[in-house]
């Protein structure tokens, strides 16, 4: 185990110009606590800060092959020599995968820089599109660090600290006027990869170095490990705590569970537990499942009830395409080279709230709210979409409705068929 300081105001370097985006919306759904996952999220101009300065000059400084490469502004050479590792990382993850039977991809520098490159965007967008479209976890995650004196985010399956940073920069962001954090931050990586988490620790203070304008502390610790082998003194309170895209690289054992995730789950504090994983079915239906085992507990999203989901296993599953207007100039060149630029988050996630949450967490069944789980699908009734609805799927024949909207179920008519006695044309790659 080891642990870095790192403080905000020590950093000589400038921060870099930068205009902020107006006040986040509270929510684009009509229905408060049960936003829409069909509209697109606002990024912190932070962020594209990040993606656009600090990626690309920490990536050629630190990875590039020869030394006459570096202090060189990121050129289309650059865009060539490293979207050839990108393109082979990004084969890996397009599998269905445990972890057991990948080789582990971040000891090969080349990964890792195409992480940096992408892959940190590509995921640090989904985490940033969660807090967006949910406030009032967020502000959980505050209030804990408020009474607590300490922000505890701790990242499990860390890499580079993606999701971690990602909260970061959306708190920085809160903060940006008063430049003043009421409180310190500690960030907690857990990963099994050291090489990964040390090159995330020197870009963690470049990112501080930047933003030096602050006034506050952060502080990082790492632990290289499983995720799910817990010494006897982890401490697991946290303001928040996020799982990105590592569930689906570990093994289907039941000690993951009950070791791993059972201590997080017991009685978490602040904005909870978010776990985000890719959208295809093996990963998606997994959440659900994990999900499941620990129902009823109060939770954020994306589900607006407690009881048993209907999507755990069978045919579908939960997932969602958010449309977005992903930020970062190199990350479009990058998306290109792997096949056109992306204006689509894909991912399945969870996030369980805290039990102090759960009267602010909570959607009243009276109000019958049910969330879309599927594009229109052709069916002998006509153009119709899912929704979850406890233990069932139900149907909806309202026109223009898109996975991830959020609507009033009333119809008695669309609740007759559990599940569908058709075949649907329906193709659906395992993508990210
Ligand atoms: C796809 S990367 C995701 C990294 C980061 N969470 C993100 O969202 O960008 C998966 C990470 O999980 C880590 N990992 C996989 N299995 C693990 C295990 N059993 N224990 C700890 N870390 C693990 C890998 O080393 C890798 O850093």
């Amino acid at each position: 185990m080891s642990k870095t300081k790192a403080s905000l105001n020590s950093a000589p370097k400038a921060a870099g110009k930068f205009a902020v985006n107006a006040a986040a919306k509270i929510t684009d759904s009509p229905f408060e606590n049960a936003p829409s996952l069909t509209t697109p999220p606002e990024f912190p101009e932070l962020w594209t800060f990040v993606l656009d300065e600090l990626i690309p000059a920490f990536v050629k400084d630190r990875f590039s092959p020869q030394e006459s490469w570096k202090n060189k502004p990121f050129s289309k050479e650059d865009v060539n020599f490293f979207s050839q590792g990108l393109i082979e990382l990004s084969d890996f993850f397009t599998l269905d995968r445990e972890g057991a039977k990948l080789p582990n991809y971040f000891t090969t520098a080349r990964f890792r820089s195409s992480y940096f490159l992408y892959f940190f965007a590509l995921q640090g967008a989904k985490f940033l599109t969660l807090f967006f479209k949910y406030p009032k976890a967020v502000a959980a995650a505050i209030a804990h660090a408020k009474r607590t004196g300490v922000m505890r985010i701790v990242d499990v399956g860390s890499g580079p600290g993606t999701a971690s940073i990602a909260f970061l920069i959306h708190v920085l962001e809160i903060y940006k006027e008063k430049k003043k954090l009421p409180f310190e931050i500690q960030l907690h990586w857990i990963d099994r990869n050291p090489t990964v988490i040390k090159d995330g620790e020197a870009f963690l203070n470049e990112i501080l170095a930047a933003f030096s304008h602050f006034d506050g502390s952060i502080h990082l610790k790492t632990e290289v490990r499983d995720w799910w082998k817990h010494p006897a003194d982890f401490q697991y309170e946290a303001s928040i705590v996020l799982f990105g895209n590592v569930l689906n690289e570990s093994a289907q054992d039941s000690r993951v569970y009950l070791q791993g995730l059972a201590p997080f789950f017991s009685d978490p504090k602040g904005a909870g537990v978010l776990i985000v994983e890719p959208a295809f079915k093996s990963a998606s239906q997994r959440v659900s499942q994990i999900r499941d085992e620990i129902m009823p507990h109060p939770i954020w999203g994306p589900c607006l009830h407690t009881q048993k989901c209907p999507l755990a296993e069978g045919r579908d599953w939960c997932h969602f395409s958010v449309p977005a207007k992903l930020p970062g100039s190199f990350f479009k060149k990058f998306s290109i080279k792997l096949g056109g630029v992306r204006d689509w988050l894909k991912f399945s996630f969870i996030w369980l709230a805290s039990k102090d949450s759960e009267q602010e967490a909570t959607i009243d069944p009276k109000e019958n709210l049910v969330r879309v789980v599927s594009d229109q699908l052709k069916t002998p009734q006509g153009y119709r979409n899912q929704v979850c609805k406890p233990v069932q799927i139900g149907w909806f024949d309202q026109k223009n409705l898109q996975r991830g909207d959020v609507i009033r179920y009333s119809s008695e008519r669309n609740d007759k068929i559990l599940q569908p006695r058709f075949k649907t044309n329906r193709s659906r790659k395992s993508i990210r």
